[in-house]
């Protein structure tokens, strides 16, 4: 979707803010951009919408040369979010929504449904439609500015720093809301941030760059994390790299143990033998529905009535197939037995991880 081939950006005066960058920007992805103070992010981000010009080299959008577009018919199709906002003050929420819209000539009718349609998709409350934005908080005024560059439907989206000027528990709001906004509108979306943890959580790709607009690597957030180029990317990406690469991974990536399985109904010489060929001196209890209902150690159960007859223990732990590796790992650490009962979708059971294999998984 958007492309940049051996772009270079030298400013007058001499400083070069981009070195001979070559980039792809896949459709429908999220691209970040990350990297230090000054390593040329915001130059990049600004040289797709032409409000910088590249000194060499191509840019493209959807195949065709920024430089042989006209800006205002190419930045129709670019929605754009900087840092700090940039709301009109003196213009209401709603008619700093409409800014595109209007420009476009769409009629009245349809620029408020629109507007009203967008309050609501970035979670704004209804009354903020005609405050002006010193009245709002700095996230409400951060999610105006995406409202704002969605207005158009835009496919691009172009997004400088645009959670850092809000408190951290806002800004992980902001995030979780923008992937979830993002899982349904799929746009194509380069993004800055200096804050690898940001890009870690918010990227399909990572683009890490270094003084000079010198581009160090460019993969997924997994990939990185594995696999970093070199020294300056793997300080980057900083101490925990480990356990931020097990962030990534879902519990249902590691094959759990079925572990000793009995029905409720199932007898002690049942158990034993179940718990026998398992090595283990306890039963896991499954109704037919596939719930697990508790665990029962042998030693416990009175030899008579089937297991369900005694007081099934609760589990120590549960991970859900959807947990991070990270999230299992933290649960085996913190437990006694060693053990975590994976549960699936309706609370399923879907068998046991234990501390062998995680680390089995790990190496
Ligand atoms: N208009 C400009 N004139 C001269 N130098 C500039 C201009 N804009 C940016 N720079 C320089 O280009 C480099 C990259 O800047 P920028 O793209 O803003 O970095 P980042 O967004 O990664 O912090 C910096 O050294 C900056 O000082
Ligand atoms: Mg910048």
């Amino acid at each position: 979707m958007i492309t940049f081939e051996s772009v270079t950006k030298q400013f007058p005066g001499g400083t070069t803010a981009v070195d001979e960058l070559h980039l792809q920007v896949p459709d429908g992805e999220v691209v970040v951009l990350v990297g230090p103070s000054g390593c040329g992010k915001t130059t990049i981000l600004r040289m797709v919408n032409r409000m910088i010009e590249p000194s060499g080299g191509r840019v493209a959008v959807n195949g065709e040369d920024v430089m042989r577009t006209s800006p205002p018919r190419l930045r129709r199709g670019i929605g754009y979010v900087i840092q700090g906002i940039g709301l009109f003050p003196h213009r209401t929420i709603a008619q700093n929504v409409a800014t595109v819209p209007k420009l476009e000539g769409w009629d009245d009718d349809r620029i408020k449904a629109r507007v009203d349609e967008l309050i609501e998709t970035v979670g704004l409350p209804d009354g903020v439609r005609d405050r002006y934005p010193h009245q709002l908080s700095g996230g409400q005024q951060q999610r105006v500015g995406v409202a704002r560059a969605l207005a158009a439907d835009p496919p691009v989206m172009l997004m400088d720093e645009p959670f850092a000027a809000v408190d951290p528990i806002v800004r992980t709001r902001l995030q979780d809301e923008f992937l979830r906004l993002q899982s349904e509108v799929r746009k194509t979306i380069v993004f800055v941030t200096h804050d690898i943890d940001e890009a870690i959580k918010m990227g399909d790709r990572i683009a890490i760059l270094s003084q000079g607009g010198h581009l160090q690597q460019y993969a997924t957030p997994k990939e990185l994390l594995a696999e970093p180029a070199n020294d300056f990317v793997a300080d980057f990406l900083g101490a925990e790299r480990g356990l931020k690469r097990l962030a990534l991974i879902p519990v249902s990536q590691v094959e759990a143990a079925p572990g000793p399985v009995v029905a409720p109904g199932a007898g002690i010489d049942e158990a034993r033998r179940v718990a026998e060929t398992h090595s283990s001196d306890w039963v896991v209890v499954v109704d037919d529905e596939g719930r697990a209902r508790g665990w029962a150690r042998l030693d416990e159960l009175d030899g008579r009535g089937p297991v369900d007859g005694v007081r099934l223990r609760d589990f120590e732990l549960t991970v859900h197939a959807d947990d991070s590796l990270r999230t299992a790992l933290n649960a085996l650490v913190i437990s006694r037995h060693g053990v975590a009962v994976r549960l699936g979708d309706g609370d399923r059971y879907e068998g046991l991880l234990t501390r062998e294999l995680l680390s089995e998984e790990l190496r």
